[in-house]
């Protein structure tokens, strides 16, 4: 065996030269992966023993992509371009041997080759437009040569991978291999030379681009069909145009075409947060003081307490991952309707043609429902989703401390109670942990783990390991009112009712926010969520909020009443503005003693968003969030906050921390302390710094 660099080795065997790269985790293209390959390819080139050549890696999975760690920096070694002309130049048949995931680079490389095969397993795909960039190694040159426009677009456009049967029916990939993969490709790769196959260059081929040259419209029509998923985006447009230039231009000129677009995706600044959000969501699931090797309790089984509409979402991921499920309800009746729910659930996902009814049928065979709280003695661990009082759930955690077995976790979904509390009412408060899901729980990606002054490094890192088992994205928070995804929420619901009373309207402050790229701002959210789930907490701690309050005196609970701060007529769930909420308003004002003004949509996003970043950087203040990118996970799966933005901390780094500053300073002096800028923000801002170097 020859190193051709330290990441990639070249090793005759038989007539078959083999590269093959070993460059853990991923094998992502780092320079000296690129070196290595093009060196790899030019030495089987130069071995006389070899009449063809493998190109495989070694560990989890084929070339994952670029080296992401390398974007922004100055460029070493050979291009990826130059490497992929190497390849597709040799004059000895050169075949990649794919297992795991060819994503990005990794597919680009792959398609330099003259053939392909895969093992069973695999998936390839170019999900570059993911991190806001589009696949600039010939990806969108050369895709659509293989597998037509139309699919060419959805892949790159949607950045989702195929497997490889699909790779396999479509072209992509020429032989699925059964068995050792390496060998399968040594086979294949012999085959060729046999059968005198000639060396397929993909660059040459045109055939499958005339769909698209006789009907342009393709690409209109394909435009309309994303417009909503990609609102806001800029990389889906940047893909779209680069695979019409593989269609109407020559496929040198398309490259080139190919390459503007990419660079001005990746010096923009949506790229920027989106790679910084790729980094962040990996970066959430590590715990500074819980060290990597903390060993895991098995998690075998799972309770969960509450069948509602919490709960029955919360077991949907647990059944999906194939972890049985033991549901608890104090009555009957209440658990059927919760059983039968997430049997209707199911049976939507599988009407729409997203799941499939033995898919299904397995879900529901893992999933038992019980009346008894004895039935959970034996399950690893336990999810209340009860409603919030403190009372009852202090009672419900000592009979679960005297019922479930030694080391069973004991968790709470709870979003506004004080958790340390919760755990001292047990005997095992080190077994005690809040697993906040975000509601629908069967879709939102955001699961928010508090850790208690008490909760076990076992039990955090077991909980982080498990969030990723059943497909969340975890962060791990401290505990205080609102953690620490609805805590920055409160500060924005404040300034929206404040903001209705100065002179906006609801539409107004609204349409800001959806601008922004939020799904829906405030006011439609809160008519979505239910308004009188606020009023009841006002009512409860005796605080008052005069618009909110006067809807809900109205009976104006939101979309399921018909009314909230919109009208939604006939059962719509289009929110209408409605005059008698704008009255309300403007009485509210009145009785307020406000002049109402004109308030600038520039003012309504600051007003609303900047009092946010001060949150966050009070909660890294008092330690409850670890890092501002933890803060901005939590907001783009949890909340929706656009992915092209960062996150709320990143969009204040963006924005420059000593505007933010400035800005508070400004309305402290005009609204009052609600917007004094904290300490870290102060700080950070006098030295100019971001919060990812504070
Ligand atoms: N570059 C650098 N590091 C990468 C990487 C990449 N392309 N892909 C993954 N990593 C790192 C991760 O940051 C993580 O590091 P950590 O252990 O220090 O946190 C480690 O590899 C393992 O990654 P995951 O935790 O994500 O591992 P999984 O097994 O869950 O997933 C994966 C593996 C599916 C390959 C996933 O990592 C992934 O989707 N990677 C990104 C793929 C991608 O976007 N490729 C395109 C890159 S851009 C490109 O190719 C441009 C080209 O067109 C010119």
């Amino acid at each position: 065996m020859t190193a051709i660099t330290s990441l990639v080795n070249y090793e005759a065997e038989g007539d078959v030269g083999v590269i093959t790269i070993d460059n853990p985790p991923v094998n992502a293209l780092s320079a000296g992966v690129r070196e290595g390959i093009k060196g790899g390819i030019l030495t089987a080139n130069e071995d006389n023993s070899v009449s063809s050549i493998v190109l495989v890696c070694d560990g989890r999975t084929f070339i994952a992509g670029a080296d992401i760690t390398e974007f922004g920096k100055p460029m070493t070694g050979p291009s990826l371009h130059e490497v992929i002309g190497a390849i597709e130049k040799s004059t000895k048949p050169v075949v990649a041997a794919i297992h795991g995931t060819a994503l990005g680079g990794g597919l680009e490389t792959a398609l330099g080759c003259h053939y392909r095969v895969s093992s069973k397993t695999a998936k390839v795909g170019l999900p570059e437009v993911k991190l806001g960039i589009l696949p600039g190694a010939g990806g969108t040159q050369r895709l659509p040569r293989v597998v037509g426009v139309p699919m060419a677009l959805q892949m790159i456009a949607s950045g989702a991978p195929i497997g490889a049967a699909k790779a396999l029916e479509v072209g992509l990939v020429d032989e699925v291999i059964e068995g050792d993969l390496k060998q399968g490709a040594i086979a294949f790769a012999k085959k060729v030379v046999a059968e005198g196959r000639p060396l397929v260059k993909i660059s040459d081929q045109d055939d499958k681009l005339q769909e698209a040259k006789d009907n342009p419209a393709i690409f209109d029509d394909f435009r309309k069909s994303i417009a909503r998923k990609s609102r806001g985006f800029v990389a889906p447009e940047n893909c779209i145009k680069a695979v019409e230039a593989a269609v109407e231009l020559p496929f040198d000129e398309g490259l080139k075409r190919e390459r503007e677009l990419f660079i001005e995706l990746m010096e923009g600044e949506q790229s920027f947060s989106q790679r910084y959000f790729f980094f962040s969501e990996r970066l959430a699931a590590k715990i500074p003081d819980v060290p990597k090797d903390t060993p895991l309790l098995d998690i075998n089984t799972c309770g969960i307490i509450g069948a509602g509409t919490m709960g029955g979402g919360i077991a949907m991921n647990f059944l999906q991952a194939g972890i049985p499920i033991i549901i608890v309800e104090t009555e009957q009746d209440a658990l059927d309707r919760g059983l039968a729910l997430i049997e209707k659930n199911y049976a939507a996902t599988v009407s729409k043609g997203r799941m499939s009814q033995d898919a299904m049928d397995k879900c529901m065979s893992l999933l038992t429902g019980t009346i008894n709280l004895e039935d959970l003695s034996d399950v690893d661990i336990v999810i209340e989703a009860i409603f919030e009082n403190m009372e009852v759930k202090k009672e419900i955690f000592q009979k679960l401390d005297a019922i479930c077995k030694e080391g069973a976790i004991l968790a709470t979904n709870t979003s506004t109670l004080d958790i340390d509390e919760i755990g001292e009412a047990t005997k095992r408060p080190e077994s005690v942990i809040g697993l906040h899901f975000f509601s629908p729980a069967n879709v939102m990606k955001l699961l928010e783990e508090v850790r208690t002054k008490k909760t076990s490094k076992t039990v955090m890192a077991t909980c982080m390991a498990l969030a990723k088992r059943i497909g969340k994205v975890p962060a791990m928070v401290g505990v205080c009112e609102g953690f620490v995804g609805n805590r920055i929420l409160h500060r924005r619901t404040e300034q929206s009712a404040d903001l209705l009373l100065e002179g906006a309207m609801p539409q107004d402050v609204d349409r800001v926010l959806f601008d922004f790229g939020l799904p829906m701002g405030p006011f439609a959210m809160a008519d979505l969520a239910g308004n009188d789930v606020g009023w009841r907490i006002r009512q409860g701690k005796g605080a008052t909020s005069a618009v909110a309050d006067a809807i809900c005196e109205l009976g104006r609970f939101g979309q399921k009443t018909g009314s909230g701060y919109y009208l939604y007529k006939d059962g719509s769930r289009t929110p209408t503005p409605d005059p008698i909420v704008e009255d309300i308003i403007i009485k509210a004002s009145k009785d307020a003693g406000i002049d109402r003004r004109e308030i600038s949509d520039d003012e309504i996003l600051k007003r609303c968003v900047y009092p946010m970043v001060n949150e966050g950087a009070k909660l890294l203040e008092e330690g409850i969030a670890t890092r501002a990118s933890d803060i901005d996970v939590i907001w783009v799966y949890g909340y929706g906050w656009p992915i092209y933005r960062g996150g709320p901390m990143r969009y204040g780094d963006a924005v420059g921390l000593k505007n933010v500053y400035d800005t508070l300073v400004e309305y402290q002096k005009e609204h009052g302390d609600f917007f004094k800028p904290c300490a870290l923000l102060v700080r950070l801002a006098k030295e100019g710094k971001t919060f990812q170097d504070a």
